[in-house]
């Protein structure tokens, strides 16, 4: 297993759609068991495979169940239903999410509190999850990474202008273009 870099906002590959998964081979499973050491050492909650510059339909996750047990796994070729997130503002206490290719920040949005998720694990078999709160917020931030879109390309314009301010300090998308968990200190 190896840590990979995890790409950094700018890259085309964090900003494009990816494809879905065709036969599950031995790369594509090396591949998932990169992404777990990489969201684990990072440490992140969720990690999509666009993220580590591969463009194809898969994110891994972890984080708890209601009962505070670990709650982890892959998914491959999601596909992804939500009840309407509720009207209004979100409270930036609250409702603020972080995105590895986003490091060091945090802003507000406004979520579905329950999704279902439905694809394939590492195994092949169908798998189809029901979840609500911050695990249903994982899952659309996750999912979005493979339609390209990241968190911050949803939140108010305010914040996205922070962003971009940001960025442009950081050179992000032009001399800075990934980081390495355990190498780089973004997130730990
Ligand atoms: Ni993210």
């Amino acid at each position: 297993m190896a840590v990979l870099p995890i790409r950094i906002m700018g890259d085309p590959v964090l900003h494009a759609p990816a494809s879905p998964v065709g036969e599950i081979t031995d790369d594509v499973r090396t591949l998932v068991a990169d992404m777990f050491e990489t969201m684990d050492l990072a440490p992140g909650v969720g990690l999509a495979a666009p993220q580590v510059g591969v463009a194809l339909r898969i994110y891994v996750y972890s984080y708890e169940d209601d009962e505070g047990q670990p709650w982890r796994g892959e998914i491959i070729n999601p596909e992804l239903w939500m009840v309407s997130p509720e009207p209004g503002a979100p409270d930036p206490d609250e409702e603020s999410e972080g995105c590895l290719s986003v490091p060091g920040e945090r802003f507000p949005l406004r979520r579905s509190d329950r999704v279902r998720v439905t694809g394939i694990d590492l195994a092949g078999t169908p798998v189809s999850i029901d979840v609500s709160g911050w695990r249903a917020r994982i899952m659309q931030h996750e999912f979005d990474h493979l339609d390209g879109v990241l968190y911050v390309d949803r939140i108010d314009d305010g914040d996205w202008k922070s962003v971009q301010k940001i960025a442009k300090k950081r050179g992000w998308g032009r001399t800075v273009t990934s980081w390495t968990p355990g190498v780089d200190g973004f997130e730990s």
